[in-house]
């Protein structure tokens, strides 16, 4: 399985600047390491030009998706109209979306089964609190948020179309990395679990980490067990720094 190496804008770039990075990217693409592929998740008005620019080369994917085909959802955006707009992918359940836009397990759940029975890639995003964590909680967190989040999933859903990314919550734009035997643990509780609830695929389904990647951490973070890609914000925002990630060897 090749590593996915994901950029995740969030709220960043506006057209021009999405429209340089985009061209870099798809420079970028041309020469990847074979053991490597890449996604950009970028937001909704950037998608159009991102998709022309990337011509393919990259997968793209929306930051979000409302779990319904169409309707009077004001604000909102829907699988189908993604796929218009070339995407493949859509990231689900990132943690800002569940502590800013109050997204609970329930809805998110929705959204998953919505948007790959639309025939997106789905990228779910889980992760605990510090407060979690440090209440020894780390387990009982990430198999309610996977249960919840997967339980209208059908069971032969393909390990392409289903991957997730563990972002402890505490490790996101802070700049504290989770240290491998964090990583590790919490890899290892996800792929047993998407083993058992996905037989014969889950051992197949991508974990990505994602919480403060850098240049400077990747190569160690891309070597442990059960990570299979990585999900990166801030230092994803400059092409120079997410083209290090993007190349970096495993360690
Ligand atoms: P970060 O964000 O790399 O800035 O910590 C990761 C994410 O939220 O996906």
């Amino acid at each position: 399985m090749k590593l996915l190496m994901a950029a995740n804008w969030k709220m960043f770039k506006k057209l021009d600047e999405a429209a340089l990075y985009s061209k870099e990217l798809a420079k970028l693409a041309r020469n990847l390491p074979p053991d490597r592929e890449v996604a950009l998740f970028a937001p909704f008005t950037s998608l159009r030009v991102c998709a022309d620019n990337l011509g393919g080369s990259v997968a793209l994917g929306g930051q979000n998706c409302y779990p319904a085909a169409e309707g009077a959802f004001t604000g909102e955006i829907s699988p189908g109209m993604l796929l218009d707009c070339g995407c493949s992918h859509v990231l689900v359940g990132h943690s800002e979306r569940r502590a800013i836009l109050g997204e609970n397990d329930a809805f998110i759940g929705k959204k998953c089964a919505f948007a790959l029975s639309a025939g997106l890639q789905v990228l779910l995003c889980i992760g605990e609190s510090l407060e979690e964590r440090d209440k020894g909680l780390l387990r009982a967190v990430l198999e309610r948020q996977l249960g919840e989040d997967l339980a209208a999933v059908p069971e032969t859903a393909s390990a392409q179309n289903l991957s997730v990314a563990y972002e402890p919550v505490w490790a996101i734009g802070t700049g504290r990395v989770a240290g491998a035997p964090d990583i590790l643990e919490a890899h290892a509780l996800i792929r047993a679990f998407l083993e058992r609830r996905f037989p014969d695929r889950g051992k197949m389904m991508r974990i990505l980490y994602g919480g403060s990647v850098k240049p400077e951490n990747v190569a160690e973070i891309i070597a442990l067990d059960n990570v299979n890609g990585v999900l990166v914000g801030g230092a994803s925002l400059q092409i120079d720094g997410f083209s290090r990630i993007v190349r970096a060897p495993v360690a």
